[in-house]
């Protein structure tokens, strides 16, 4: 065992694969894995929203590359994966990032509202692991953090489909975990609380007042979180520093 901190979050040599890294959250961990040492797939639904997180990642002197996909499109997932291997010869890490979040009461969701956050949220990522977690366990290693909610646990009346897909993803999550638990591949949940991105940017612009009481008891801090306060708990999932760690999750909600 090498005890030097940097050598178990140390990422060299390893391919990660970020879903909805053009920004936000995804765009902090993929240069978070960039700096520790990992190659990293950019994933973002056109070439061109890939582009500031894959220039950014160079800028860093660290090697990235764009990867598109609608993950509305069944099995868009798979195809992904597909990619990262044939280009990379390998994938090591997986982020499941991306989401759909459509706010509004149960009954008032369009079918098309309900199916596009289902297809996003619990279909790809049904079709993301279908597709690596086989690869990873033959060879020995791999990592797959999926990027879930406070919402997963505590849902909000006016966010209910959006998580109940979430809480479905975790499920996911725990199942595959416990049958690859033997084969060096691991799978955490990472569950965010209220974070500043363009997410909530609407909120944020136009009720500024709303925005400042929403904030005061959104959490006990009584703040949102930033985008790069994700970072080092994504690069521990990530890494040999999280080995014995599998199906859990990891909370970042600045006190629920
Ligand atoms: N922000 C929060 O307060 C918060 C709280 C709890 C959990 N989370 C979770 O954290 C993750 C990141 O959230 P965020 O706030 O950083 O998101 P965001 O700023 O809204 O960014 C969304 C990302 O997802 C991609 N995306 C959206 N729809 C897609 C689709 N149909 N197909 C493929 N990619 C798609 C976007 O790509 P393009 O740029 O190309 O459109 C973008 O990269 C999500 O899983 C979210 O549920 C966020």
């Amino acid at each position: 065992m090498n005890y030097a901190p940097n050598s178990v979050f140390d990422l060299n040599g390893r391919t990660a694969l970020v879903t909805g890294a053009s920004r936000g959250i995804g765009a902090a961990i993929a240069k978070g894995l960039a700096g520790a040492g990992a190659q990293v797939f950019v994933h973002g639904q056109t070439q061109a929203s890939t582009a500031s997180t894959i220039e950014a990642i160079h800028d860093m002197g660290h090697t990235a590359h764009g990867v598109v996909g609608d993950l509305s499109t069944p099995l868009m997932g798979q195809e992904l994966i597909a990619t990262c291997e044939a280009q990379a010869g390998k994938l090591d890490i997986l982020v499941i990032n991306a989401s759909a979040q459509i706010n509004a009461p149960l009954a008032d969701l369009t079918d098309e509202d309900l199916s596009f956050q289902i297809n996003v949220n619990l279909r790809s990522t049904i079709d993301m692991l279908r597709a690596s977690l086989p690869l990873m366990s033959k060879r020995g290693w791999g990592r797959v953090v999926s990027i879930g909610s406070i919402n997963q646990f505590g849902p909000k009346p006016v966010v209910t489909a959006y998580a109940a897909t979430k809480a479905a993803q975790h499920n996911l999550i725990q199942s595959q975990a416990r049958e690859y638990a033997q084969t060096g591949v691991t799978l955490n949940t990472l569950s965010p609380g209220l974070i500043d991105t363009d997410r909530n940017a609407s909120k944020k612009v136009n009720e500024p007042e709303g925005w400042t009481a929403y904030l005061a008891t959104a959490n006990w801090m009584g703040r949102a979180g930033t985008v790069d306060e994700m970072v080092g708990a994504a690069v521990f999932l990530a890494s040999e520093a999280s080995s014995f760690m599998t199906g859990e999750v990891l909370t970042l909600s600045g006190g629920y």
